[in-house]
């Protein structure tokens, strides 16, 4: 049974909202674009889509079934099915502890352009060189980083969580509409065919195991997957609500996005570069040197950059207090502190931890963890080692733990389950067998023992 003071989402489109609102963040508008551009354009699309609708469906039901099941936390749910399964749990808050800090990274990023837009003008922003001038710096960078922290910190600590929701329930249909718009504007620029060829056409000479392996891990953190945080919202989903189609909701709406937001960057990359491709592998970056030259080259390309930015650090916030929140939760219930003395450790702990990857960019440039910048590497750690390895144990306990059934049934409680075969053969067979592979030759690709 639920427990009492559990609150239940009170309209069957709670659930779809607050698991879009997870899911929607800087992982579609700022992520996505720029590994689509790095890892072939249409390839990386149509690998992406795939992945999407079969195994990131499974994980979806499996977790999202899990919690409706038992109703619990993360934590609880798993204890209660088999207490020898709690370190599901435990792995799937070190994801958010990883991913959080430099999330906060990208979101300063966010408000340090909005800030230039507002005050130093299009122009300004879109000048070659200004990304590299302001991540070079030592100071700057990590002062937006603790503007945006410090909000998504006193949000969480004071519980005004609900305020900040509210807020971006208005903002992302406004967001949907602008990146729509930004995208026709972007691909009818002179020279932009050549990119939206690029961005949507398959071209297989390009598909290598890192674009598998750059998808795959994308897909987990777009749609929030392997971190417990479904297990959470599916506690709260009524029996009676379509798991099935809200969880494909969900999916639409976050795919949607992304596919937008990497319609309006990539091409760009196409009409502002004069041919010279090479910053299709701008990384990180990406977002941030091509869409102010967008911005710049249209009609009150200010006033635009500035709601755009403002759009995108709603997006951004809500993410972030939604990890947040969500390592300031375990730490309460695991050392049964106050709220407050969770969210204080936690701010200061995460602050600590963003110092690093920030400075990546700047200062300690020449640092490169297994050829990655610092941000890259705790990205890769979190997307594509322990988010596959928390999959994997995931699938390995439905199928042996729980029992396939079980989930089944739950999901049948409110509808039929038109996905069923698909759903079974994946959880058993197919998402197990491919995470281990694709684990381990990650790893033997990294360390240099394999090379693919
Ligand atoms: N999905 C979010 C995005 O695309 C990022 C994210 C990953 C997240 N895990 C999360 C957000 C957990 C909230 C909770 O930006």
């Amino acid at each position: 049974m639920h427990d009492k003071n559990r609150g239940i989402f009170s309209s069957k489109i709670g659930y779809v909202m607050a698991a879009a609102g997870s899911a929607v963040g800087l992982g579609n508008i700022w992520r996505f674009p720029y590994l689509a551009a790095k890892y072939g354009g249409g390839t990386f699309l149509l690998v992406y889509l795939i992945l999407t609708v079969t195994f990131g469906f499974t994980m979806l039901v499996a977790e999202t079934a899990i919690g409706r099941k038992t109703g619990k936390s993360p934590f609880a749910a798993f204890r209660q099915l088999d207490s020898r399964f709690t370190f599901i749990g435990l792995l799937g808050t070190l994801v958010p502890i990883i991913i959080f800090p430099y999330y906060c990274v990208i979101g300063g990023w966010v408000v340090k352009y909005l800030w230039a837009f507002l005050f130093e003008g299009s122009t300004a922003a879109a000048a070659d060189g200004y990304f590299t001038g302001f991540v070079g710096n030592v100071g700057e960078p990590i002062l937006w980083l603790m503007v945006f922290m410090a909000i998504v910190f006193l949000t969480v600590l004071l519980g005004v969580e609900k305020g900040v929701e509210k807020v971006s329930k208005i903002m992302m249909p406004i967001l949907v509409v602008l990146t729509i718009l930004i995208s026709v504007y972007s691909i009818s620029r002179p020279g932009a065919m050549e990119g939206v060829k690029y961005y949507l056409l398959p071209d297989f000479s390009k598909l290598t195991f890192m674009t598998v392996v750059a998808a795959l891990g994308q897909m987990f953190f777009s749609l929030s997957i392997a971190m417990g945080i479904l297990i959470t919202f599916g506690s709260y989903m009524p029996k009676e609500v379509d798991m099935e189609k809200s969880i494909k909701q969900v999916e639409l709406f976050d795919t949607g996005i992304a596919f937008l937001a990497g319609l309006m960057i990539v091409p760009s990359v196409f009409v502002f570069y004069n041919g010279d491709q090479s910053h299709l592998n701008a990384g990180p970056s990406l977002m941030f040197i091509t869409l102010p030259k967008v911005f710049d080259s249209m009609g009150m390309g200010r006033l635009v950059g500035v709601v755009f930015f403002v759009l995108v650090l709603f997006a951004a916030l809500t993410s972030a207090i939604a990890l947040m929140e969500t390592v300031v939760s375990s730490f309460m219930d695991r050392f049964s502190w106050t709220r407050k003395k969770a969210s204080l450790i936690v701010g200061a702990g995460s602050l600590l931890l963003a110092l690093p990857s920030s400075l990546g960019f700047g200062l300690w440039k020449d640092f490169m963890p297994l050829g990655m910048s610092i941000l890259d590497f705790f990205d890769f750690m979190s997307n594509s080692v322990l988010m596959p390895i928390t999959a994997l144990v995931t699938c390995l306990f439905v199928s042996r733990v729980v029992g396939v059934s079980a989930i089944v049934q739950e999901v049948e409680i409110s509808s039929a389950f038109k996905r069923k075969k698909m759903f079974v053969v994946f959880v058993k067979y197919v998402a197990p067998i491919c995470l281990i592979a694709i684990l381990i030759s990650s790893v033997l690709n990294t360390f240099g023992i394999i090379s693919i």
